[in-house]
């Protein structure tokens, strides 16, 4: 799986899961094993990654669960995708540095589409005209049991709950969504069992990786 889907460059590499799975953990370690091999590295998430998309974060990431309907949401995503693309990710891919994203497409593909219940055709669509071909090379998708991970989200106790606080089945929803896109796009997918060690889910990440993108292994 060395092919590069974009034009250009760079590597892309999104981590998605749901609340607690551990992906902001995983992606300071992956940034910081990147960085140590003297490759540029861009850590970003989403929503947000760029002023104004994080604006639209703080509308999207706070508030009452049904302060939006999952459509308005899926159009507010996609809206702070586009600006987060123009001026972070496609700029930073152009020059040849990795890009890692702490949630990207599938997230929406997950929360508003297999959770919130907005179509997959309109999704689709909505995609291939924002992110078109800027698809990301490699889809961490950290997989744990539900409860266990809104409990770790829990516990770290910050005002960004307004999805935690949609209940179990929509997250069981969600949890569907991610293995179910993971197992129709296996080439560019490594779902990694989250319900473990922070050290032991790193050691399999940099395993993806490397299996990913074989210059990795390659002297550095
Ligand atoms: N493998 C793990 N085992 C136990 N606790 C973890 C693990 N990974 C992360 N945590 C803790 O769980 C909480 C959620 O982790 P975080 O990385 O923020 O998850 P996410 O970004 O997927 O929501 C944090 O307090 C973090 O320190
Ligand atoms: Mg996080």
């Amino acid at each position: 799986m060395s092919t590069s889907f974009h034009h250009s460059r760079g590597r892309f590499i999104a981590f998605e899961g749901g609340e607690g799975a551990g992906k902001s953990t995983q992606v300071r370690t992956i940034v910081s094993r990147l960085r140590d091999r003297g490759l540029e590295v861009v850590q970003t998430r989403e929503p947000g990654g760029s002023p104004g998309a994080e604006a639209l974060r703080n509308l999207l990431v706070t508030g009452d669960a049904g302060r939006w309907s999952p459509m308005s949401e899926l159009l507010m995503m996609y809206a702070a995708r586009s600006d987060h693309l123009e001026k972070i990710i496609r700029p930073a891919l152009d020059r040849g540095a990795w890009v890692v994203c702490d949630r990207f497409a599938d997230s929406s593909r997950a929360y508003q589409g297999a959770g919130g219940g907005v179509g997959p055709y309109f999704i689709e669509a909505v995609d291939a005209a924002v992110v078109a071909d800027t698809q990301p090379d490699l889809v961490v998708v950290m997989d744990m049991p539900v409860e266990a991970g809104l409990k770790r989200a829990a516990s770290r106790g910050d005002t960004e709950n307004r999805f935690e606080s949609k209940g179990a089945a929509f997250h069981e929803r969600l949890r569907d969504g991610f293995l179910r896109r993971a197992a129709a796009v296996p080439g560019r997918y490594r779902v990694i069992d989250a319900d473990r060690t922070i050290e032991a889910i790193a050691a399999d990440i940099w395993t993806a990786l490397a299996e990913a993108f074989p210059e990795l292994s390659h002297g550095g």
